[in-house]
């Protein structure tokens, strides 16, 4: 296996997730973790990744020198690749022009990390760096030149290190898949043998030499695919000392408690079905500003979770769905972000029911847990079910949350589902759904005149949330689900289509 030490650039997560693509499995720690700690991993091969700082930086993120020294083949990417010149005595300069974005790779060597590739031709790389390498460190060799870089790439003469100045793990660099592949398996020596079924065989096999064989653990289930995939996972390694807890808070949509339940009874999952929409919905009563509600839902959450989990008895362990990009924030140099949104989860629960974590998917993205779920025979729908926030409808109806509010939500939400999965689009897109408005209009409905609630429409494209914009979704379509909606679902009489990307806004309303 290979271990990518993260400096903090954004592409980090994607280096770890082309290898595995190889089928080698990899994994991110922080560079910060020490030499003891990378030896126990027992990597096979070390890539270094880049980052925002400058090798000169009196805070600047290092290793030990002792790292080039294990015998361990390493790759430095970027900051990494200065890093180790610095590391190993040759000289980083700030270069005069920075270099962002495409730029032409000629090829000097295709020995090993080039391997397979022309010297004739140029190659399209992305570049994305300030500094670069002015000498190399004694006994390297550079391996390619860029018209900005004289040392786009080297390598020392053992053959056990290398850096690169561009980006191989980014899609605009043409051949950063042939690089990877040639670091893997030539250099460090790897086989493609990783795969989903045997991440689940480990996984496995981990959590039932954690947990003890009278330990119980709890989980909470959303119906989502990260906690799904979480529960089905430590169910195999623990069976019924798995007591899975699903909360009820009133915010679900239409007909979605029923379909969870009954995919976990199916699946002989130990649930325990909570309803505490009463609780939710008093607490939440007379409140309209966003972030009070998630407040108030994320405390009641914990505590109507709490309450249920005494009742098991003693249990040692949770288990949560966190995936990779929900730790990234932690791991890198970024300060921390500002608070957009505060977003529910079961944060606070562990200290405070002294529980140890249990999170199997914690080195995955989405699109790996959702082949790990396909893997774990869980149905299409909820594979592939859009995201649902954990506070739910309640940051979809702007202004006061109310029984009466909510229902007239869910059988719109409800249409434009339908109408989504019935013209195919629904799995097209990132999320599709309904948002009810604390305003009236006017209308008129046969020759009466009505003031009525509006529905608004957001419909958006996304690869990970944070940057989305609006669907152009066929104008047949969206007559549909106005019509549909302003006909069927009473209290309603306009629908509008958020045509608004993020950033400036965000996916949801509040
Ligand atoms: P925003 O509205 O911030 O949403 O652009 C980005 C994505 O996150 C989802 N979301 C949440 N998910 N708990 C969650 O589990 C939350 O509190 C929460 N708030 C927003 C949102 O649906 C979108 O996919």
């Amino acid at each position: 296996r290979i271990l990518v030490l993260d400096f903090g650039s954004q592409t980090t997560q994607l280096i770890a997730r082309r290898i595995r693509e190889l089928h080698v499995y990899s994994e991110i720690r922080p560079c910060t973790i020490g030499l003891e700690e990378i030896k126990a991993f027992s990597p096979k091969g070390i890539v270094l990744s880049g980052g925002p700082a400058s090798v000169y930086d009196q805070e600047a993120p290092r290793v030990e020198r002792a790292l080039f020294d294990l015998g361990v083949p390493v790759l430095g990417i970027c900051y990494g690749m200065q890093l180790m010149t610095y590391l190993l005595g040759g000289q980083v300069e700030r270069s005069l022009k920075r270099e962002y974005g495409p730029a032409n790779l000629k090829v000097l060597d295709n020995s090993d990390l080039f391997h397979g590739l022309s010297l004739e031709r140029p190659y399209r790389v992305w570049m994305s760096h300030g500094d670069r390498i002015e000498k190399m460190p004694p006994g390297f060799v550079c391996l390619a030149e860029s018209e900005n870089s004289p040392v786009a790439a080297m390598k020392d003469k053992t053959g056990r290190l290398f850096g690169v100045q561009f980006h191989p793990e980014v899609a605009h660099t043409e051949i950063g898949k042939d690089i990877l592949a040639n670091f893997v398996f030539k250099i460090c020596g790897c086989q493609p043998t990783w795969t989903m079924a045997s991440f689940i065989e480990e996984a496995v096999a981990r959590i039932s030499q954690t947990v003890g064989p009278e330990e119980k653990v709890i989980c909470a289930l959303s119906g989502g695919v990260d906690s799904s995939v979480t529960a089905l996972l430590v169910h195999r390694a623990v069976g019924e000392r798995l007591v899975c807890i699903f909360v009820n808070n009133g915010l679900l949509r239409k007909g979605e408690a029923e379909t969870v339940l009954d995919f976990f009874r199916h699946s002989h999952l130990n649930v325990r079905y909570v309803d505490a929409s009463d609780l939710f919905l008093s607490r939440l009563a007379g409140v309209t500003d966003p972030e009070e509600k998630r407040r108030i839902i994320g405390h009641t959450f914990i505590e109507v979770f709490e309450a249920e989990a005494q009742k098991i008895g003693e249990v040692k362990y949770l288990a949560q769905g966190t995936l990779y990009p929900d730790i990234i924030e932690s791991v890198s140099f970024r300060g921390p972000s500002a608070t957009i949104k505060s977003h529910h989860n079961v944060g606070g629960l562990p200290e405070r029911m002294k529980l140890k974590l249990i999170e199997p998917l914690k080195e995955l993205f989405k699109d790996e847990v959702r082949e790990l779920g396909q893997e774990l025979g869980m149905p299409y729908e909820l594979i592939w079910r859009q995201p649902f926030p954990g506070p739910g409808l309640a940051i979809r109806i702007i202004g006061e949350v109310t029984r009466d509010r909510l229902a007239i939500l869910r059988e719109a939400d409800a249409i434009v589902t339908e109408e989504m999965k019935a013209s195919g689009w629904y799995y097209k897109v990132w999320q599709s759904f309904a948002v009810l408005l604390p305003i009236r209009t006017v209308g008129v409905m046969g020759d009466e005149r009505t003031y009525e609630h509006v529905v608004a429409l957001r419909v958006v494209d996304s690869l990970d949330a944070m940057t989305a914009d609006w669907t152009r979704l066929p104008y047949d379509l969206l007559a549909r689900l106005s019509g549909r909606i302003i006909n069927e679902v009473q209290g309603v009489n306009r629908v509008v289509f958020d045509i608004s990307s993020k950033p400036p806004a965000t996916i949801e309303w509040e």
